[in-house]
């Protein structure tokens, strides 16, 4: 597994770490995995920016049974990804990128639908169209393309860490949810104090897989296809969102005009 520590963002073990140089502070090429993928899904990350469903949650125009249902598709999301990248994690293009204690969400999400729909929640919640579709690519490539996984793990979790802390503010404020944590555990990265940091230290992972530079490629399409998916389920719950009964919204306070450097 891999692992780092919180004291000094710093992996604690593993060969990255040999020679006691930082393992973040290589210097990216353009031929290096996060280079390729930044770059490689700038468009759909536009695209995933300016979807209804995203622009209107960070302005907290999110209505609460929305919400519980946008929760939902992250934890059968999260489930079929985490559970394919436990089965995975000794194939050498996973293990650098293992991070269960600091990434994995599932259990967190599985308090937050505990919350909004009561203990019973399994009973009730369930993939919408879009999420299955997705959930199926994931458990199809855990079986037999693990090294696209890195695709799917980068465009959730670096998405997660970049936005996380903005996006809980938003839903705290617009859903009146308690400020002690209820309901937005999935944006609580409890083993991460540093998530610029630990993106770098990803990045780094990313940089270290040896791949030829066919599979990169096909990781980058795969990323895009990543977008997509969570596109399409964004898609699916404006849909839903438009034909909702109205709820009286507190309005978010102004978190972002739109050009600055918000994390998400
Ligand atoms: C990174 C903004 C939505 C996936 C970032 C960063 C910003 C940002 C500013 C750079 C953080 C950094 O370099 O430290 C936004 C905004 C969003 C949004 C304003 C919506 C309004 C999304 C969505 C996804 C996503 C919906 C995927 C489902 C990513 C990924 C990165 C990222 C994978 C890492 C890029 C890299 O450094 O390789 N985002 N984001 N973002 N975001 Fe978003």
């Amino acid at each position: 597994m891999a692992s780092y520590t919180d004291t000094d963002e710093q992996p604690s073990n593993g060969p990255y770490h040999a020679g006691g140089s930082r393992e973040d502070e290589h210097v990216t090429g353009p031929s290096d995995l996060s280079e390729l993928l930044k770059e490689g899904t700038k468009e759909s990350h536009e695209k995933a920016e300016s979807c209804t469903f995203v622009k209107d949650f960070l302005k907290g125009h999110i209505k609460r049974e929305l919400f519980k249902l946008a929760t939902a598709a992250l934890y059968f999301t999260y489930s079929a990804l985490e559970e394919e990248l436990d089965r995975n994690k000794e194939d050498p293009a996973i293990e650098p990128l293992y991070f269960p204690l600091e990434l994995h969400r599932t259990e967190n999400l599985k308090k937050d639908l505990c919350y909004f729909y009561g203990e019973d929640w399994e009973d009730t919640v369930q993939p919408s169209v879009a999420t299955q579709a997705y959930v199926e690519r994931i458990h199809h490539l855990g079986r037999h393309s693990p090294e696209l996984l890195v695709a799917h793990a980068y465009t959730r979790y670096m998405g997660d860490l970049s936005g996380g802390q903005i996006l809980k503010k938003v839903a705290q404020r617009a859903l009146h949810l308690p400020t002690t944590g209820e309901g937005v555990q999935f944006y609580e990265f409890n083993n991460v104090t540093n998530a610029q940091k630990f993106k770098q230290l990803y990045r780094a992972r990313l940089n270290t897989l040896e791949l030829d530079a066919e599979k990169k490629e096909s990781i980058v399409e795969e990323a895009n296809r990543a977008f997509h998916f969570n596109m399409k389920v964004f898609e699916e719950l404006d849909i839903i969102g438009a034909n909702l009964p109205k709820e009286e919204q507190k309005a978010a306070e102004p978190v972002h005009d739109g050009k600055g450097d918000i994390r998400k």
